[in-house]
This record gives structure tokens, C-alpha cells and sequence, in this order.
């Protein structure tokens, strides 16, 4: 037996990434269509695109558009035809005009991000196909910290929409610096003096340096690069893009957290078994592979190393508006899903992704340290650097709407917590 695990390992027990069968929103839906529940319509044009977001409740403000040919459809993308991703808090939709397949990728509590494809042409019983060698080439790589997961690239692009490699290529999440991001992509939005690669399209052959992308910034109208009317609206928003940056990398964290778990307790119960020791037996190397996994993973969920927007962000397509409205919510009508949007992304810096499944379904060693530690942090019990962006009233704010909102959240996670903290005025 190898002496650790690697996270490749993610095909064997006790994961069983290929073969094991996934539940997840897809699979549901997928059973409605089975049994005819739900009927999904077909547009002329764009095929089955409204329909399933509204079956799979994504919002069409979401609308996110790359023109990159970064991905699996590279013959229908480039700049007057970028591809569109829509998502919601646990699934992912790639949409190509005229593609052959509509693309999806979706959390899965058990099994991370699993990935499907759904063939555009119109049929009588439309079927999702899991995909697991394909997609996993690009979405399983060093850049996913080899697990299956999400993948958000920010790179120059030329006027056919080849990546020009050469000249660089950044991973997009929420500690990414603004001058580095969205290259390849279209954004609209206003964003004060600081300059993004977003709305770039290099006409030379090298990149010229520094970067010159005035054109680029606080652009609101589209109509210049590529006729909207062929998507379900003319917006690339920079709320929503922004959003995207922050939770593709979480949920790789939320996956990396639940894979190190499980893949640590399986190795332990082989080693007990092998050294004839009691079942359970907890080796220290277990637990502090689960502890690193969990401390990267708070890290990240608490916004620790997020960029400092550069100043007040606004988009264009509503998606702010009305993704601050969702919740679960305290009595003050306080919510994770609240957005500051001026020097952050969150009002409240705790990720509302600690409300998804994939979250709620982590193992208990997992939530239970998870729970833990957030507890300290949020009680000041814990001043290390680490948390110094969390002022004594961020912290207050996120232990009361968690405390809150506890019936949405784990109860081994909440269990952790300090309930003496909740103040009279809550
Ligand atoms: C050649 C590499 C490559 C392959 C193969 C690939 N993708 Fe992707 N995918 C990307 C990149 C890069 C992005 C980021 C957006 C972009 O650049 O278009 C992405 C983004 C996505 C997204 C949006 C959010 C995310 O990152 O998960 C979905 C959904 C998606 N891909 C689905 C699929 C599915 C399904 C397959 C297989 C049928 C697949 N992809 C195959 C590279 C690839």
C-alpha cells in the first residue's frame, strides 16, 4: 500500500469517482423527465437553454460570457459568438450558439463536480449523459488541484479567440487581483478607475506591454462585439462574474475537504486492519490531513485573502439585486446572501455555499472541526493574521446569522458553537 494518498486516488475506494452512482440536482431532474413530471420546451434557436434553467432554477441573470477558446466547443466560440455560463449555487451550464451539447457541471454531494452533457438536438426523451473521462481532462488537472472540479481562466485572446498562452494565463478566484482578471471575457459593469482584461481582444501579434485595455472598462453595451440577440440577454455582469469567481474555488475546496476525509479515514481503517489494531484507532496523520484540508476550506469560506475590490462595484443585469434578496434570514432580515460590493464581495464575509448540500453532507470529522474552528474565529478566540480582515462586528454579525439560521446547517457543525454568544438584541 502507498504510503499516502494522492488526490488522483479519487477513481478507488472510498470515493469511486467513475463508477459510483451520483445524486445530485441533474439526477433529479433527470427522474422528472423520466417519469414525465416535468416537460422540458424547445426553443428554435437555443434548443433546450431556457427551459432547463428554469427547470433547474438558474437564473437567467447569470448569464456569464467567455470568448475564449479555452473549453470543450472550440469551433462555435470566439469573439462574436462567446459561450454563455449560467449557474446557481450548485450547478453550471455551458451553452454554445449552435453547439452540439449543452454543458453542465454540478455539485454532488458524494461525488464533487460531476459533469454531463445534454444533446441540443430535439427529442422525445431528453438524457443527460454523465461524462467521466472527457471533461475531466481540462476539469480534473494540476489547475483543480487534481479533483474534479471547476475551472475559471483569465488569459489574452485574439480575434479568432485563440488564448495567446505565451503571454500568460491566471486562475480566477476570489483572491485573484482585479488587473489580472477576466481576461477572455465579456464583462458589463461599472467599477470606478482600475483596469480589468475583460472586453480585450489583442490585435497584434504579441501582447502589448504595459496593457493597454481603456476601452475595455466600465462598458455597458455589448452590441459592438457580438449580436445579443442570440442570447437570453445582452449582460455579461460583473456582479455575477464576480460571484462566480468566488464560489467555482469553493466548491473545489468543499470537494477537496470531503475527498481528504473520507480518503484519510479509509487509509486509516486499512492501516488498523493491516496492523491488526481496533477498528477506529485514529492515527495522527489522519488528523491532520483532515485538519489541513478543514483550515483551507475556513480560510476560504471566511474570505480570508479575497482582493480588495478597487472600488464600488455595480453590473448590469439585475443579478445583485436579486441574488442579495435570497437567504435564509435572521429576524433583523440579515443574510449570507447580502453583498457589500464596495470594498467586498459578501456584506457579511462567511460564504453562503455553508448552505448548499455538499456542505451540509460533508463527513462528521470534517463538519465537526469545521464547526469548531469557525467558532473560535468568530468568537475571537483566534486573532491570528489569518482572520485580521474580520473587524469585531463582522464577527458578531456572522455568529448571530449563523446561530440563526442553524436549522439550514449541519447540527454536528453547529453543535461547536458558543450559543452564550447570542446577544439580547438578536
Ligand atoms: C479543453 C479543456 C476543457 C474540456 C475538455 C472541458 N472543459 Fe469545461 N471548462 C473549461 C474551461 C477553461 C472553463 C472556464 C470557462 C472557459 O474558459 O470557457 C470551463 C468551464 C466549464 C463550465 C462552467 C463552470 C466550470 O468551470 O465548471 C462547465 C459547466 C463546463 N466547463 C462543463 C464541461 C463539460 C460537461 C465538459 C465535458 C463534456 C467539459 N466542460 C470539458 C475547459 C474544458
Amino acid at each position: 500500500m502507498a504510503s499516502t494518498l494522492s488526490a488522483e486516488d479519487f477513481d478507488r475506494e472510498p470515493i469511486n469517482y467513475s463508477k459510483a452512482t451520483p445524486a445530485n440536482s441533474v439526477t433529479e431532474l433527470q427522474s422528472k423527465l423520466d417519469t414525465g413530471k416535468i416537460k422540458l420546451g424547445y426553443h428554435p434557436e437555443r434548443g433546450y437553454l431556457d427551459s432547463l434553467l428554469e427547470a433547474l432554477s438558474v437564473s437567467p441573470k447569470s448569464q456569464s460570457l467567455v470568448y475564449s477558446k479555452t473549453s470543450l466547443q472550440i469551433a462555435r466560440i470566439r469573439p462574436r459568438t462567446p459561450r454563455a455560463i449560467y449557474f446557481n449555487d450548485d450547478l453550471y451550464v455551458g451553452y454554445c450558439q449552435l453547439g452540439d451539447v449543452m454543458e453542465f457541471s454540478v455539485a454532488d454531494p458524494k461525488l464533487g463536480t460531476v459533469f454531463y452533457t445534454i444533446d441540443q438536438r430535439e427529442t422525445e426523451q431528453p438524457q443527460f449523459v454523465r461524462q467521466t473521462d472527457n471533461c475531466l481532462i481540462c476539469h480534473a488537472s494540476s489547475r483543480t488541484d487534481n479533483i474534479p472540479g471547476h475551472v475559471i481562466r483569465s488569459l489574452f485572446v485574439n480575434a479568432g479567440g485563440q488564448p495567446m498562452f505565451s503571454a500568460g494565463s491566471y486562475i480566477i478566484d476570489h483572491s485573484t487581483e482585479w488587473e489580472k482578471r477576466w481576461g477572455g471575457w465579456y464583462v458589463t459593469g461599472k467599477h470606478g478607475e482600475a483596469q480589468h482584461l475583460g472586453n480585450l481582444i489583442v490585435r497584434s501579434r504579441d501582447v502589448p506591454r504595459p496593457v493597454e485595455n481603456s476601452a475595455g472598462q466600465n462598458v455597458t453595451d455589448l452590441t459592438t462585439f457580438f449580436r445579443p440577440e442570440h442570447y437570453l440577454s445582452p449582460h455579461s455582469d460583473l456582479v455575477a462574474l464576480t460571484v462566480l469567481a468566488h464560489q467555482a474555488k469553493g466548491h473545489n475546496l468543499i470537494t477537496r475537504a470531503n475527498f481528504s476525509t473520507r480518503q484519510a479515514l479509509h487509509y486509516q481503517e486499512n492501516l488498523n486492519n493491516e496492523l491488526g489494531e481496533k477498528p477506529g484507532l485514529a492515527w495522527e496523520s489522519t488528523t491532520r490531513r483532515i485538519a489541513s484540508a478543514s483550515e483551507d476550506l475556513l480560510e476560504y469560506l471566511l474570505c480570508s485573502g479575497e482582493a480588495p475590490l478597487p472600488a464600488p462595484i455595480t453590473g448590469t443585469s439585475g443579478y445583485a439585486e436579486e441574488f442579495s434578496q435570497r437567504g435564509p434570514k435572521d429576524k433583523q432580515a440579515r443574510s449570507l446572501y447580502q453583498l457589500d460590493l464596495q470594498t467586498r464581495l459578501l456584506k457579511y464575509p462567511c460564504s453562503y455555499l455553508i448552505y448548499t448540500d455538499s456542505f451540509r453532507q460533508l463527513p462528521t470529522n470534517m463538519l465537526t472541526r469545521l464547526g469548531r474552528r469557525m467558532n473560535e474565529v468568530l468568537t475571537n478566540q483566534d486573532k491570528a493574521e489569518t482572520w485580521q480582515h474580520l473587524s469585531a462586528e463582522d464577527r458578531q454579525h456572522i455568529h448571530s446569522i449563523l446561530l440563526a439560521t442553524k436549522d439550514h446547517l449541519p447540527e454536528v457543525f453547529m453543535a461547536q458553537f458558543d450559543l452564550a454568544e447570542v446577544s439580547e438584541n438578536d
